[in-house]
């Protein structure tokens, strides 16, 4: 597994420090530049903020928040609030690795703020359903064939025994509409180390021209398996294989979107939003 993410965030660090070596200490520290108010979060600008997180953050932060090279900072919404996030992404930290993306500016900083936030369940707005029912289309819409909820059903996707207390009811409800919320979505964030690497999809074609697209279970120096979508397990020589590309931002899980209406959408969130068990 080539996943070394301290490569990439090397160059990153030597731009940041290029970026702002001179006249850092005459200057002492920046002031947060003048930027328009925060606007509303929404599932669009979560996802515009995933992909300019994806790109600029999770080589240090992880594409999850949950660190890398640089610390966790899936409670750092909690901790600083928006404006808080807003001059800490703007003017950077002091004599740290976090260097400034005052370049950036409000159009992109708000919405990687919104990502930011999405990423810790608090903060964020909450999304009004019925759990009991929540509870119901859990069951009835396969997703225990993927998912555990305390030690029941399948670990094929990550455990969500407790993923009320660990994600907003926003990005549960994009997770939902749109999954691979947690996945790379592409360039060098792809060798980033995060504890969804292991879902990451597959597309491959073999010697004799099939093609698979699946999730990697299992890998080793010569061979990788890839689990499709019926839940057959292929394994593919890596030598012979004709090609091998990661799907990027690509997951297992299907889209909800369009099979369950906005409201029963809203009652499987209002039910994972009270997941909140100790595992
Ligand atoms: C080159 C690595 C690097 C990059 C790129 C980077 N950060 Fe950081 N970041 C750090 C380090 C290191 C710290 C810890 C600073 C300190 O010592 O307080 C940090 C701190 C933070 C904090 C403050 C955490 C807290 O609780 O005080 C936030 C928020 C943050 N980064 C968000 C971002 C966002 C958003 C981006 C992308 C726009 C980003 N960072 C890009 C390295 C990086
Ligand atoms: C075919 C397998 C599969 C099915 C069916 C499936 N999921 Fe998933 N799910 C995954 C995988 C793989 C991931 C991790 C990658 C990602 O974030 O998309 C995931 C991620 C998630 C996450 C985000 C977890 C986190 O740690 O942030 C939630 C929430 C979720 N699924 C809920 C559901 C619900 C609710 C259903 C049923 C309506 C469902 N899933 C059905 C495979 C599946």
């Amino acid at each position: 597994m080539a996943i070394r993410p301290w490569h990439a965030a090397g160059i990153i660090l030597a731009v940041g420090f290029l970026g702002r070596a001179p006249s850092a200490a005459a200057q002492g520290i920046r002031p947060v530049p003048p930027h328009p108010p925060h606007p509303k979060a929404t599932a669009e600008s979560i996802a515009k903020g995933k992909a300019l997180f994806s790109g600029t953050c999770a080589n240090c932060h992880g594409i999850d928040g949950s660190g890398a090279n640089g610390p966790n900072i899936q409670g750092a919404a909690r901790a600083l609030g928006p404006e808080g996030l807003y001059s800490t992404i703007s003017v950077g930290v002091m004599g740290s690795g976090m260097p400034s993306f005052s370049g950036l500016g409000a159009d992109k900083i708000w919405p990687i703020i919104d990502y930011v936030t999405s990423l810790g369940n608090h903060g964020g707005e909450t999304i009004e359903g019925d759990p009991a029912r929540g509870e119901k289309l859990y069951a009835s819409n396969g997703c225990a064939s993927c998912h555990m909820v305390n030690g029941q059903g399948s670990d094929r996707g990550p455990d969500l025994s407790s993923i009320g207390a660990l994600r907003s009811d926003i990005f549960l409800k994009s997770e939902l509409q749109d999954p691979g919320a947690n996945l790379p979505v592409g360039g060098s964030s792809l060798l980033e180390r995060t504890p969804y690497s292991n879902y990451v999809m597959y597309h491959v074609v073999l010697a004799d021209g099939k093609e698979v697209t699946g999730m990697r279970v299992n890998e080793d120096s010569f061979t990788l398996q890839l689990q499709d979508a019926q839940g057959h397990i292929v394994s593919v020589d890596k030598i012979k294989a004709r090609k091998i590309e990661v799907l990027p931002g690509k997951s297992f899980m299907p889209s909800y979107q369009g099979k369950l209406s906005d409201e029963q959408l809203n009652d499987l969130v209002a039910y994972l939003s009270s997941l909140e068990g100790a595992q």
